[in-house]
């Protein structure tokens, strides 16, 4: 069996969410596949990904690369020790790009040795192992991107409540710019903005009233209720906004915001960084008509994007 995790994007909320206020996600349509192989010559637990020159076990010898820990992770959370297995991996989205790379893969390497072990695919199971291995990655992460890899879909996430799926389908312009980002990195930078310098934060929900997250927080109900009424133009209208809060913030860069810039001259209705910044991916909403002069534009920066249609 071929075990699937998904990629995603945050339409609205990324970094309020880790202080618990609302994001609008969605799964994308591609992500991270993994099947689990006996090795017949024995030997530790490992991991093959030749898409992103990714190849790594769970023994001593790797204990420095962060994928090896998260793998190791995800065997203690599965009680499953160190078996002789091969994970053999393809990769449909970038790494460190901003679209949930990490947990899509854990998501698949742990459905991958569920399905190896003969056990049954639990999504209690599966989120926690996949959260087990996000701390491991990117230390204080909210647990959206492990919440859209296991369950796909679209929807708003609370940290607190997890996703309420919506009913709500969008084509989304993705645009990766090749840049990579440090999530943790980011969300000490928020955190630094924020709390006055108190960097250290919990994974329980740590109140934080700083008007920018609010603000965040309230586009999210703004830009989630104008889906639900098929509005593009609204959404667009609170991404454009959220992309000022979080560049006010300091996580969002020259080349992300020139990019949004890009996509807003070729008429999107909005576009804004996803994710953690610093890097990785800015997404953009368009009138159906836009959408290749949009890609166009961003082929011409040095970005090859693509269209993911999202939702249910
Ligand atoms: C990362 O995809 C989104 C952030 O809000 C971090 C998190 O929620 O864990 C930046």
């Amino acid at each position: 069996m071929t075990a699937v995790g998904w990629g995603k994007v945050i339409l609205l909320g990324e970094h309020a969410v880790v202080y618990g206020y609302p994001a609008l996600a969605a799964a994308l349509d591609r992500g991270v596949t993994i099947d689990a192989v006996g090795t017949p010559a024995g030997g530790p637990l490992r991991i093959d990904i030749p898409a992103w020159d990714l190849r790594v076990s769970a023994s001593a010898r790797d204990e420095e690369h962060p994928v090896a820990r998260a793998l190791a992770a995800i065997a203690d959370e599965l009680g499953i020790g160190r078996p002789a297995v091969t994970l053999l991996g393809d990769a449909q989205i970038e790494h460190s790009a901003g679209l949930g790379s990490s947990a899509a893969m854990a998501v698949a390497i742990t459905r991958a040795l569920l399905a190896w072990s003969k056990r049954a695919q639990d999504v209690k199971t599966v989120l926690a192992a996949a959260s087990a291995s996000e701390a491991v990655m990117h230390g204080k992460a909210s647990g959206i991107d492990a919440t859209l890899a296991t369950h796909g879909g679209i929807g708003v996430y609370r940290k607190t409540a997890g996703l309420r799926p919506i009913q709500a389908r969008v084509r989304v312009l993705v645009g990766p710019s090749g840049t990579p980002r440090s999530t943790a990195a980011m969300v000490d930078r928020v955190a630094q903005a924020t709390l006055s310098g108190r960097t250290k934060l919990t994974n329980a929900p740590t109140t934080n009233n700083d008007e920018r997250l609010v603000e965040l927080g309230n586009l999210t109900d703004t830009g989630t209720t104008a889906l639900l009424r098929g509005d593009l133009l609204g959404l667009g209208t609170t991404m454009n906004r959220a992309q000022e809060v979080l560049s006010g913030l300091g996580v969002s860069t020259p080349q992300l915001d020139s990019l949004c810039e890009a996509a807003r001259a070729t008429g999107a209705y909005g576009s804004k960084l996803t994710g953690a910044g610093g890097g990785g991916a800015v997404i953009a909403i368009a009138p159906r008509d836009r959408e290749s002069a949009i890609l166009a534009e961003w082929k011409h920066a040095g970005v090859s994007g693509f269209v993911s249609t999202v939702g249910s």
